[in-house]
């Protein structure tokens, strides 16, 4: 989907040091979630297709609800999802893995923000395992809306960006 804003009214100030896990748990290629951990859930059986592997559509559900959190925490109000970037699944997701959602802000346009979701995934029933895995990442846009569902502008949030 094109990006309709090339030219964002205000740059996004780096999010702070992510929180939640001990810095020692890296996954195989040393890297390390980034941005804030903003939801903690667990792949149920529930959330399986007939033969047993977690639906993409669950782990996507997931990221939006942390993305819309988020938007919704730092343009203080209604938000709504417009887009999401090109996304793959790289580690399959299993039935009592632990689902983390990193979320950090990119950018703020106008009415818009452009979330960073990262999914990290580890092993915790049965067999405990302790190295985590990125799933899967994306940028998500988010846009303001008001009572009436039209563009609002987001306010000037300190603790989240601010406008130069
Ligand atoms: C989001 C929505 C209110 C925007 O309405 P609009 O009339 O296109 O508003 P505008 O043209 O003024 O655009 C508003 C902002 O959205 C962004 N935007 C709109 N359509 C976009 C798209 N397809 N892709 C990326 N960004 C988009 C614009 O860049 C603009 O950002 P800015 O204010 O930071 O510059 C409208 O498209 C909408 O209601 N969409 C449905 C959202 C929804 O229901 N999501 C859940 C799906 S189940």
């Amino acid at each position: 989907m094109p990006d309709r804003n090339p030219n964002p009214a205000a740059p996004a100030r780096a999010a702070a040091a992510p929180r939640g896990e001990p810095m020692s748990e890296l996954d195989r290629t040393g890297r390390q979630p980034k941005g804030h951990l903003v939801l903690r859930t667990l792949a149920m059986p529930r959330d399986t297709n007939p033969s047993g592997d977690i639906f993409g559509g669950w782990i996507l559900a997931q990221m939006d609800v942390a993305g819309g959190l988020m938007a919704s925490e730092i343009s203080k109000g209604r938000t709504v999802t417009v887009s999401v970037e090109k996304m793959s699944f790289d580690k399959p997701v299993r039935v009592g893995d632990t689902i983390c959602v990193h979320a950090e802000l990119l950018r703020v346009g106008s009415s818009s923000m452009d979330i960073k979701l990262e999914v990290w995934a580890r092993q915790l029933v049965d067999a405990y395992e302790a190295e985590r895995q990125l799933v899967t990442e994306g940028v998500f846009r988010y846009v303001a809306v008001d009572e009436n569902r039209r563009p609002r502008r987001v306010p000037d949030n300190p603790l989240f960006f601010t406008r130069d």
